[in-house]
Formats: structure tokens, C-alpha cells, sequence
């Protein structure tokens, strides 16, 4: 387990260039094993998340290259449809391989994801849009074993708009005889994303970012050179780290649209935002009051990925904020961290009271999953005193370099290796 050394007490000022979106490249990365060709992914991060769909698009038989930042992709020669528990517990997303394995196989055997412990995570939306298409699923020893024989196009009415499901789905219905319309879908544009992706690669989707997706089925997928939108998370947590410490950051390829929830919780903080571009510029006092309250949920309300980070800025602002988390029933992990640092957080019924003090104290903490960690070092940055973050390997899923990052615009931080 490496850990990071934050001293507290230093205003960010200058220049953030946000990473592409972990989430977006991860279902496009399961996506292109249904092309025999060549795909590039411009400007890719090697989050850790990232590395480990690399690891299984390799096991299955796939050719993975890095050329600079960008990512090269060839599953001409895929030749297994096997994707075992030692690689797929190590990432939630593992999960999104089954749709497209299953589309360019006809059959597949995968194990039950891995990822940030946040909740139960079921996959049972996956697999019964699956199952509606005509697919045979059994669940056996930790396995699903899929059968895509007799799979068609048809309608599929998700239960809720989750994400993956929602992906999962979409990719399967690209390479499959007849037309799939997918109602209550996720919203969100990492779905816009995809869709683009696909249709990129010769595919035909419409609809992603609306309340029906529909997908025609094609014959074959080829190549494209791609590259995805912002991650809008990353650039939430920068926004945030200013909203805290105080300072003026400009995030270079960061898109206002994506995060307009949390610019408008983050101006009642009396935070200055402007938007150029495809450019966010936040100023900040560090004197942050209250956000009052927020309740994650899809898109385009709050995002559960944002919400640990916005309990370590409430406990920085004048008066008492409210946090309801709505979609995982285990994220609530880094509360506790924070209470070591001094922070006044009291939690009953997946909600969460906090009491924003003037000063928080650093403190020897763990992370506790990806944003939960992200959470922490932001919570250090602002404490008095020196702060330690131990298990990083959870913040490196969906943060590239995110202390070289930070030291750049000011922060006192490093990385300390295990
Ligand atoms: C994706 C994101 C994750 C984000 C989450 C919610 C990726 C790689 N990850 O995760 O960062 O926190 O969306 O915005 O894109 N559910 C079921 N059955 C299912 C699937 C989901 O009950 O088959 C439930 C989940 O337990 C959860 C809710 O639906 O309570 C949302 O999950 P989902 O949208 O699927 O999230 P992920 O795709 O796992």
C-alpha cells in the first residue's frame, strides 16, 4: 500500500489539464472487442482501471499497444470468450466485456466484477436485458455463462437507468440481426460517449442522452480513431480542491454542461466560475459557506462520484450541510476517515449531517475507495498540519498523476512508494 504525504494550508493557483473520462473510455474499451480492426484512443490516462481492461482485452486474445498517450486496440485475432475472476475482480467494469464478448462470440463465460467497495452492485439489470434479447444466461460458481445463439433486436424497459447496464446493452445490440430500443436508459454523457463511439465505428445508435436509446444491429464494426470527453469527475474534484483551500485554477478541457449541478452548489459556496471554451476558470477566498444540501442521483442530477468530495468541503464551510446519497448504500466509507481529521459529520439512514468547522487537522487516514480517497487528500490539503493517506492504489483507478497535478498548481503533497 503506497501513501500520500499532504501539508495542509497552501492556496491552488494555475493550470489544470483534465485527464479523458475513465468512465467512457472503459465501456469503449470493452467495446472494441467486437472490431477486427485497429481502433485508436487518442490521449488516453493510464488510470489503473484503464490498465486492467487492457489486461483482460489481452487474455481474451487481443493486442494492446501504447504509443505515446495514445492507445492502440486490435482484437482481429480474439480467440476466448473465458474472462476469469483473477482479472475481472479487479474491476467493476470487467462486467461491460459481456455484451460485447457475447456479440462477437455468441457465447461467453465471465466472472463476477470486482471495484470500489461502495454497496451490493448487483448486475442483475445486465443480465436481464440480455435475457429479454433472447440470450441464455446462467449464473454458476461465480461465473455467468451466456448463450447468444438466438439473440435478436427487441424492446427492453430498464427497471432504473443504470449506467453499466445501459452499456452493456448497447454494445451487445450493435452486432445483432434487427433493430433494440432501450427505454429509461442512463442519461449520462459517458452514454453520449459511447454512442458516438459506435457509430464511429460504422454502428448505428441514436438517442443516447435521451429517455430511448435505438440501436440498429450492423453485420461488422471497423476501426476509428477516438477521442472521449473530459472526465467531468476529475474536473469536480479540482473544482472542489479550490472551493477549499482557495486560489484561481484554470482546468483546461473541461466542458460547464457536464457539471452544471455542482457549479450551482458550488456558487452558494461563494465561489467565482466563469466558462470559455472548453475551459473552467474557479477563484476562491478558501472561506467557503455552506453548500446547503445536495442528493446524488443519475444524470443530470448530482453525482454520487462527487459526493465524498463535497463531505470533505462541507466540513470546511461555515454552517450545516445536508448529504443524502441515493445510490450506493455503502458510500458513506470516508466519513469516518474524516472524523479523524477533526470534521463534524453525524450519519443516520444514508444521510449525512455536517457541521463545517473553521479549522480540520490532518491525521494518519485510509482510503476507502476511489473518490473516497480523492475525498481525503482533498480534506489534507486543507487541514493544519500534515496529513497521511494510506491505500492510494484506490484513488489511482480514476486519477492520473494526480499529485504531480497538484503540486503544480501549489499543493504540498508526494507520493510515498510501498
Ligand atoms: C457507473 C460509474 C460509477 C458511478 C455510477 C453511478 C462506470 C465505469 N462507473 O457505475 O463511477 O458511480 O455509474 O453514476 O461508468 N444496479 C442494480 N442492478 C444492476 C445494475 C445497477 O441494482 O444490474 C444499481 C446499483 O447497485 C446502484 C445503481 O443501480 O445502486 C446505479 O448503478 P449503475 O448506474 O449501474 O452504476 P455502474 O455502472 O456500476
Amino acid at each position: 500500500m503506497s501513501s500520500f504525504y499532504v501539508v495542509g494550508g497552501n492556496k491552488l493557483n494555475g493550470d489544470v489539464n483534465i485527464d479523458c473520462a475513465k468512465n467512457s473510455l472503459l465501456p469503449i474499451l470493452a467495446c472494441c472487442i467486437m472490431t477486427e480492426d485497429e481502433v485508436i484512443l487518442k490521449d488516453v490516462p493510464k488510470y489503473s482501471d484503464v490498465i486492467a481492461m487492457c489486461n483482460i482485452i489481452q487474455h481474451l486474445g487481443g493486442k494492446v499497444e501504447w504509443q505515446e498517450q495514445n492507445l492502440i486496440i486490435n482484437c482481429k485475432s480474439l480467440d476466448n470468450c473465458d474472462v476469469p475472476n483473477e482479472l475481472a475482480s479487479l474491476v467493476r467494469s470487467s462486467i461491460f466485456t459481456l455484451g460485447p464478448i457475447l456479440a462477437r462470440m455468441k457465447k461467453a463465460k465471465v466472472s463476477y466484477p470486482g471495484g470500489c467497495d461502495i454497496g451490493l452492485r448487483p448486475i442483475d439489470i445486465h443480465i436481464s436485458g440480455i435475457k429479454n434479447l433472447g440470450g441464455k444466461v446462467v449464473e454458476k460458481n461465480g461465473y455467468i455463462y451466456a448463450d447468444g445463439l438466438n439473440i435478436n433486436g427487441g424492446n427492453i424497459m430498464l427497471s432504473f437507468p443504470s449506467v453499466g447496464a445501459t452499456e452493456n446493452i448497447m454494445m451487445l445490440a450493435c452486432l445483432i440481426n434487427g433493430e433494440t430500443r432501450i427505454s429509461n436508459p442512463a442519461r449520462e454523457p459517458e452514454i453520449v460517449d459511447l454512442q458516438n463511439f459506435i457509430n464511429c465505428c460504422g454502428g448505428s445508435v441514436q438517442g443516447a442522452g435521451t429517455n430511448e436509446i435505438i440501436i440498429k444491429g450492423v453485420k461488422h464494426l471497423h476501426g476509428c480513431c477516438y477521442k472521449t470527453i473530459p472526465d467531468r469527475i476529475e474536473t469536480g474534484t479540482f473544482m472542489i480542491a479550490c472551493a477549499m483551500c482557495g486560489g484561481r485554477l484554470v482546468l483546461k478541457n473541461a466542458l460547464e454542461e457536464h457539471n452544471q449541478e455542482l457549479i450551482t452548489k458550488l456558487k452558494k459556496t461563494t465561489c467565482k466560475i466563469e466558462a470559455l471554451n472548453d475551459k473552467i476558470i474557479i477563484e476562491s477566498e478558501g472561506k467557503p459557506i455552506s453548500f446547503g444540501e445536495i442528493e446524488t442521483a443519475v444524470y443530470p442530477g448530482f453525482p454520487t462520484d462527487l459526493q465524498a468530495q463535497m463531505m470533505a468541503l462541507a466540513s470546511v464551510s461555515e454552517g450545516y450541510s445536508l448529504i443524502l446519497e441515493n445510490l450506493f448504500e455503502a458510500r458513506f466509507k470516508h466519513a469516518g476517515e474524516l472524523l479523524k481529521m477533526g470534521c463534524d459529520i453525524r450519519f443516520k439512514n444514508g444521510v449525512c449531517i455536517v457541521h463545517g468547522k473553521e479549522k480540520i487537522y490532518g491525521a494518519d487516514v485510509v482510503s476507502t475507495d476511489l473518490r473516497g480517497g480523492a475525498s481525503l487528500v482533498l480534506a489534507g490539503l486543507r487541514a493544519e498540519g500534515y496529513t497521511t493517506i494510506g491505500n492510494i492504489e484506490l484513488i489511482d483507478r480514476g486519477y492520473y498523476k494526480f499529485e504531480e497535478k497538484l503540486i503544480n498548481i501549489g499543493a504540498d503533497i508526494k507520493r510515498i512508494l510501498k
